[in-house]
């Protein structure tokens, strides 16, 4: 059964709706919803990086808090696309907005989390994502958005329009 939009993580009217309505039919593009752990939300970003079976629960606070985040200062956007014969999530990335005091106290879009289903892969759909979360960033006010990447996706954030500034620093406890 699709999520309801009162599921949703944060208002769908947020995403434009120009670029949503131009995936491939038999896919939906909208906010991650507190249903979609039981749609392999898990199960999808373990193409990405570790992600293992937190449980139902778990998942479910983590999305809370989100929630709570995004109602006192709105800051969490995930978006998922889904397919609808299955009703399971075939694409993912967020965006999530730094409050800065510098640049006249602007905001920093940052993009994090971007995964297409190994299935789903070469249909345009990781450009979409990043086509999406970039308009909603600057549409919120982001002066400027920005991500990190392993070399070998250079040149598809390229193709996205992102251009190298840098090296990432990462030290894991
Ligand atoms: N290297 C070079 N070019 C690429 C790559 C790549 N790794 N991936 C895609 N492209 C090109 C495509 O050929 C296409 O080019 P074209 O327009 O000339 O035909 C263009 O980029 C758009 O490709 P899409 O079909 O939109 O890419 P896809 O839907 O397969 O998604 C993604 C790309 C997200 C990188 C996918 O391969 C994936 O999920 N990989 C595993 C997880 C991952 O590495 N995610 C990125 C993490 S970085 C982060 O989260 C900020």
């Amino acid at each position: 059964m699709p999520a309801s939009t009162q599921d949703y993580l944060y208002d769908a009217s947020l995403l434009p709706q120009e670029l949503a309505a131009l995936l491939p039919s038999g896919l939906t593009l909208r906010p991650l919803a507190s249903s979609d752990y039981a749609r392999g939300h898990l199960q999808l970003l373990t193409h990405l990086t570790s992600a293992p079976d937190v449980g139902q629960d778990t998942w479910t606070a983590r999305f809370k808090e989100l929630q709570a985040v995004n109602a006192a200062v709105p800051s969490y956007f995930p978006v998922v696309i889904v397919e609808d014969e299955s009703d399971r999530l075939v694409g993912h990335a967020c965006v999530f907005l730094e409050r800065k005091f510098l640049r006249n106290a602007g905001l920093c879009g940052h993009i994090e989390d971007v995964v297409v289903d190994p299935r789903m892969q070469g249909k345009k759909l990781g450009l979409k994502l990043i086509e999406v979360l970039t308009v909603m960033s600057e549409h919120l006010g982001a002066y400027k958005t920005i991500l990190d990447c392993d070399p070998k996706n250079e040149a598809f954030y390229a193709k996205c329009g992102y251009e190298n500034k840098g090296c990432e620093m990462a030290r894991y406890k």
